[in-house]
């Protein structure tokens, strides 16, 4: 169904450090039960991207029932997570596109999205490595076409070489996006949310304090 030759290549890992042994078939079974495959007019979809362990799908799958929402993310060891927390919570509005967000904007041609959330993105900090950096403006100007009047977009890193590349994003497409938040970036995710991805974690524990950057469509 989507189309291979988008020019947005994913990197990073799609198999966890650790040498457990996992039963390919029976993921593949499972991730096809809930396989994002395409959108659907009469629903309102929340997309949530590069999500991980899948913390941040499940809290808002909980907090918006009467949304759909679409989890993106490669990593199996991650999604496997994500699918015993959907199966354990009965949780029956969360669909999964285990690959690329690209390859969900490329089918989408109205606008289906009332929420985007992009938690701790891979900052790639060093310089030979930032054309991979998923938050540029072109990225937020295709999120841009397929979002609902005013609906938002949620950003959080703890990098401050992150948080200065977002900052230029923003800056770009200033004429698509209200930065709704700019004077308070750096309150904790908690006077927002109460949830703990394994990232917001990582960063606590080294005593980074995440930013969080809310962008509401023009
Ligand atoms: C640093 S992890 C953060 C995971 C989680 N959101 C958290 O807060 O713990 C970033 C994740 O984004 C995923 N990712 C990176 N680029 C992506 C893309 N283009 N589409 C979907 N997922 C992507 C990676 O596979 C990785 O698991």
């Amino acid at each position: 169904m989507f189309s291979s030759n988008y020019t947005n290549r994913l990197f990073g890992r799609t198999r966890g450090r650790s040498k457990k042994k996992i039963n390919l078939n029976n993921y593949y079974e499972t991730v096809d039960k809930y396989k994002f495959k395409k959108f659907n007019e009469k629903i309102e979809y929340i997309l949530d991207v590069g999500t991980g362990y899948g913390e941040t799908s499940i809290f808002l799958a909980k907090q918006f029932q009467n949304k759909v929402v679409i989890s993106c993310e490669k990593y199996i060891d991650g999604n496997i997570n994500l699918l015993k927390n959907i199966e354990k919570n009965n949780i029956n509005n969360i669909l999964l596109h285990n690959g690329n967000v690209y390859n969900v904007l490329e089918i989408s041609n109205k606008k289906y999205l009332s929420l985007v959330w992009i938690f701790f993105p891979d900052p790639w900090p060093k310089n030979r490595h930032s054309k991979r950096r998923l938050v540029t403006s072109d990225f937020l100007i295709k999120l841009h076409k397929i979002l609902r009047e005013n609906s938002e977009i949620y950003i959080a890193t703890d990098s401050t070489i992150y948080v200065r590349f977002i900052l230029n994003s923003i800056y770009k497409c200033k004429d698509y996006f209200n930065w709704v938040n700019q004077s308070e970036i750096n309150l904790s995710i908690k006077d927002y949310f109460d949830i703990e991805t394994k990232y917001y974690k990582k960063a606590i524990n080294s005593l980074r304090k995440p930013s969080l950057f809310i962008l509401r469509k023009l």
